[in-house]
């Protein structure tokens, strides 16, 4: 197995922003081009750039570099994960533990009552969803959690669970019509 080894780098931060993300970039356009981390939106959109920062999984491109005393920040792939290359790690696990959750309404049978009609939201309840559908599927909280890194294959991870909650709260509003794809039973069986 290849050891892996940590590098310097040293980034004056007044040529460029202070998010950890603008210094990785610059060290990929001027220092390194084979340096590789995965990033798109740059505003907490597309969740590909977690990363471990100064021991704690962030986002780079909200995350300030250099937030220590030391003038120095340390930045890791996401933990246990496997690494493909520098900073990417492989979210595969991550995504299908998410994809096992079936997490989208299902139509109970093809013909239904609604007949191909808008479904409105009421503000009440869409309110219900608050602190539930801003999640982008970085992977930070779940790859957090001492179960997640000792269970990685029974144990799904706060962020499925989350989206599964989700799932049973907006399923709620159409009982008769709509299967969120979630039972009760199979949440508390991977969340025990
Ligand atoms: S809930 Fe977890 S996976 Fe979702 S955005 Fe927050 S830290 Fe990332
Ligand atoms: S680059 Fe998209 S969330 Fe950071």
């Amino acid at each position: 197995m290849k050891k892996l080894k940590l590098k310097e780098y040293k980034i004056d931060l007044k040529e460029y922003g202070p998010m950890v993300l603008e210094s990785l970039i610059k060290i990929k356009n001027e220092m390194n081009p084979t340096f590789t981390f995965r990033r798109s939106c740059r505003e907490r959109i597309c969740s590909s750039c977690a990363m471990n920062i100064d021991g704690c999984n962030g986002l780079a491109c909200l995350t300030k570099i250099a937030s220590s005393e030391a003038g120095t920040s340390m930045i890791m792939p996401l933990p246990y994960m496997f690494m493909i290359k520098d900073l990417l790690v492989d979210m595969m696990n991550f995504y299908n533990q998410y994809k096992s959750i079936e997490p989208w309404l299902k139509w109970k049978s093809l013909t239904t009552e609604l007949d191909g009609k808008e479904i409105k939201q009421s503000k009440k309840d869409r309110a219900k969803l608050d602190g539930m559908y801003e999640c982008i599927l970085c992977a930070c909280c779940s790859i957090s959690c001492l179960r997640y890194w000792w269970n990685p294959e029974s144990y799904l991870g706060l962020a499925a669970l989350l989206h599964a909650n989700r799932r049973c709260v907006e399923a709620d509003r159409f009982p008769n019509l709509i299967d969120s794809g979630v039972s009760i039973e199979y949440l508390g069986h991977h969340a025990d």
